[in-house]
């Protein structure tokens, strides 16, 4: 096997041996199934071609200084694609056989897990998928479930940074009573041209109001906010938002840190009187936010004057690491241990 530099890993695709896949058909599940091949056989009117029936999960597998290997939360990554499928009508993948899909692709692919040194992880992506071929806007018949892995490096190269954003009025992410709250493809594709935007003009990402009003913090690119002031942590409360795993995590360790949690609609101005803010999501943990600009209202708000991430934001992202890697201990039963 090839020697892979595990410290200078990016996000991106690297093939491993295997991944797990599973079909739907007939009005039921298969068994899982193990392929070599990186690529499938699609009919060419499969609903997810056509119609964006799809959605997609992301979490992480850690290497511990024990040597053993450590699956983070992969439990509510089910339940959240059963809400991802309830809402595009495909059929649910039941939690139990998420759980073993999930489970088998990184026990077969176990020698891609970085070693604790790296900093790194194993990245774990399940799909699913309309795979039945329509022409009518028909939910499919026939769905596929496939679970991959891939290796990806630690988030913070240089150490943990901060990185600034910008809000564009003229783009959106989701619409209230619309998508984004479920983990599905359109989504992404409809932040693409905004987020290339935003890159171009030298900002981590788009920072989103609520489409509606233009009045509330949505999200922060692919990642949800959160403010820190007055010894709390505030977060939206929004319908178009993904409730994310990684914020779901940060309110109960931010409680035992003795902070308090707030979950309620954000507006737009109080973002000047936050005394740190981050983005949080399962690729980087927390991602401290510099400042954030008003490209609309020629306005600033700045966390961070010299860059250097805010002492909550440090302390939350060391728990959390630390309960995903084994260093600290797992109180909220997270942590799957592999056998
Ligand atoms: N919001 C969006 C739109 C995302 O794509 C993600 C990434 O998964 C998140 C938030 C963070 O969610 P999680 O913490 O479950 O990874
Ligand atoms: C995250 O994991 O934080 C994400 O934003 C997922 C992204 C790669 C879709």
């Amino acid at each position: 096997m090839e020697q892979i530099d595990w410290s200078n890993l990016g996000f991106g695709y690297m093939k491993t041996d295997c991944n797990v896949r599973c079909m739907y058909s007939n009005g039921k599940w298969g068994e899982l199934e193990v392929h070599e091949s990186e690529y499938l056989s699609l009919h060419m009117a499969a609903t997810s071609l056509h119609y964006g029936q799809e959605s997609f999960e992301g979490l992480k597998a850690f290497r511990g200084k024990d040597g053993k290997i450590r699956i983070f939360r992969m439990h509510d990554n089910a339940l959240r694609m059963q809400d991802s499928a309830a809402g595009t009508l495909m059929a649910q993948v039941p939690v139990e056989k998420f759980e073993e899909a999930v489970k088998k692709v990184v026990k077969l692919n176990e020698r891609f897990v970085p070693p604790y040194e790296s900093g790194a992880s194993l990245y774990i992506r399940p799909i699913l998928f309309g795979s039945g071929a329509q022409v009518g806007v028909r939910p499919s018949d026939e769905y596929i479930f496939i679970v991959f892995v891939t290796p990806v490096g630690p988030y913070f190269k240089g150490g943990f940074q901060t990185t600034p954003f910008v809000i564009m009025r003229e783009y959106d992410r989701s619409a209230p009573l619309g998508m984004g709250k479920y983990k599905v493809g359109g989504n992404y594709a409809a932040s693409l041209v905004a987020g290339e935007r935003a890159h171009q003009l030298g900002y981590s990402n788009i920072f989103y109001l609520d489409a509606k009003e233009k009045k509330y913090i949505d999200e922060c690119g692919a990642a949800n906010f959160f403010g820190i002031k007055d010894n709390t942590y505030v977060t939206p409360k929004s319908t178009s938002i993904l409730p994310s795993i990684t914020n779901k995590s940060l309110m109960k360790l931010a409680v035992d840190l003795g902070l308090k949690v707030e979950q309620r609609s954000i507006p737009v101005e109080e973002l000047a009187t936050f005394e740190e803010a981050g983005a949080c999501g399962t690729a980087a943990v927390i991602s401290p936010i510099q400042r954030i600009d008003d490209f609309d209202e020629n306005k600033s708000y700045v966390f961070s004057p010299d860059g250097t991430p805010g002492a909550i934001c440090e302390k939350l992202y060391k728990k959390l690491r630390g309960i995903q890697y084994g260093d600290e201990p797992d109180t909220y039963g997270w942590v799957t241990v592999l056998e």
